[in-house]
């Protein structure tokens, strides 16, 4: 196997080591958060996860959807997280409010669809009260039945703070959380290339999983697993050699070179079926393809910058590497995206409202309406599927209930990771398990889990 026989964990891998002058390839400098093993109560105890719920979750922001999904004024989606649910309503041009998710009447579930819109109002299918957009209490059916002390109160919807940054909606339950910015760390910066307002979602699905969340999470935050679970995707990507960058508040990323096979791999020398593929969709003919196996990355970065260009979208300020490879950020504790000048891809991991041993995951695909059709990785990865963004309405979310539909709406690479999970979860309550391992190929998933603990010890 060709891989770094001297690997130093301090210096890590630079996926460009010859590029100097762009700044976001810029390695981050190596933070040494030990090597102890992680307690593996953390993924079923109760008691953890109520912790978890009052000291980390109720204090961080939250991601909670996008502001395309939201254009006009009086449309809203709902967001659950744990035992709670918000209503994210856009209440103005350049105005988004989000509110606890409840009747102040009975505390039934004011709304109850996913996405929709409203003309000026809220009513509350019970008795029928109405909230402004603005969360205020409007109307109470037969008031006069009210004792009016009964009524005395602030009985508007409870607002929780709510912030955008690049066309993401977080919010928070804390009214002392410090600004989104200060906890998206370098996000904002390291996204500002991307025009993520003007992306749309063309896919959302939810499934939910027997595991915790973090066991969840924990797959999808290294690339160490991928040649043992996935080695169908190792032909054309290079699953060794990736530059894994640790930030401030738990932020962390990797990038990981697609169009460049796995040095794991035998043949190092053959235009296998895999970089064929991408090729072909890039729209090069590998017949033609001349160049040595290391000019194939930049064959298709130059193929996806003519298709961009074609189409009117200046591709100057992206380097080679972002037209080609994956680009994965990921925002603490519980979302990464992949972020691309044509699309992006979030997956999330959502805790359950009552059982550690349970979790809800999403993903959304998300296609910039500019640069819509299929891209390499898209397709090497079976990420999305083509749309017509010409029509142009966005889908539903879809519940993924039974295994043929788990297969089908994750893709093969989603669904193998399922299989892996479920077999995880259960160790983690073995007598015979004493801790989570991890070797510096795993180190995001103990940056996010340092951040985890920051939060929790805090009294
Ligand atoms: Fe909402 Fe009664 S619970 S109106």
């Amino acid at each position: 196997m060709n891989v770094k026989q001297d690997f130093d964990f301090r210096q890590g891998i630079v996926l460009e080591p010859e590029v100097s002058d762009f700044p976001l390839l810029k390695k981050a400098p190596f933070i040494d958060e030990g090597t102890d093993p992680i307690d593996p109560s953390r993924y079923y105890s109760p008691k953890f996860m109520a912790r978890e719920w009052d000291k980390m979750w109720s204090r961080i922001w939250n991601f909670a959807g996008f502001s395309s999904d939201i254009p006009d004024i009086g449309d809203y989606f709902t967001y659950d997280l744990g035992p709670e649910s918000f209503l994210i309503v856009r209440t103005g041009e350049g105005s988004v409010e989000a509110y606890y998710n409840v009747c102040q009447h009975r505390g039934r579930r004011l709304v109850e669809g996913d996405f929709g819109s409203v003309a000026d109002s809220f009513t509350c299918p019970f008795h029928g009260w109405q909230y402004g957009l603005d969360g205020s209490l409007k109307q109470v059916t037969d008031r006069e039945t009210f004792r009016p002390e009964a009524l005395c109160g602030d009985l508007g919807l409870k607002r929780v703070r709510c912030e955008t940054e690049n066309g993401m909606i977080f919010l928070t339950i804390d009214s002392s959380a410090p600004p989104l910015k200060d906890a998206l760390g370098i996000i904002p910066e390291h996204f500002a290339p991307f025009d993520i307002p003007k992306m749309k979602v063309v896919k959302e699905v939810t499934v939910e999983w027997p595991v915790n969340w973090k066991t969840a999470a924990d797959v999808f935050y290294e690339a160490y697993h991928v040649h043992v679970l996935h080695p169908q995707i190792t032909g054309a990507m290079d699953d060794y050699n990736v530059q894994i960058d640790l930030y401030d508040k738990g932020v962390s990323r990797f990038l990981v070179a697609f169009g460049r096979i796995s040095p794991r791999w035998l043949d190092q020398e053959s235009l296998n079926d895999d970089l064929k593929g991408m090729l072909s969709v890039a729209g090069l003919d590998d017949a033609d393809f001349t160049g040595n196996l290391s000019s194939v990355r930049s064959a298709i970065a130059s193929a996806m910058r003519s298709k961009f260009e074609a189409k009117g979208h200046d591709c100057s300020s992206y380097h080679d590497s972002q037209l080609v490879d994956s680009w994965n950020y990921g925002i603490f504790p519980n979302v990464q995206i992949g972020i691309y000048p044509e699309g992006a891809l979030v997956q999330r991991w959502r805790p359950h409202p009552t059982d550690p041993e349970k979790c809800f995951f999403d993903v959304l695909n998300l296609v910039h309406p500019e640069l819509a059709g299929l891209s390499p990785r898209d397709a090497y990865l079976d990420w999305r599927s083509d749309v017509n963004l010409d029509k142009y309405t966005r889908p539903p979310r879809q519940i993924l209930r039974t295994e043929e539909e788990q297969r089908s709406g994750l893709g093969l690479v989603g669904y193998q990771d399922y299989e892996n999970i479920i077999k995880v979860q259960p160790g983690m309550r073995s007598k015979g398990y004493e801790g989570v391992v991890l070797c510096e190929q795993e180190s995001r998933i103990r940056h996010y889990h340092t951040e985890i603990d920051r939060y929790l010890s805090v009294s």
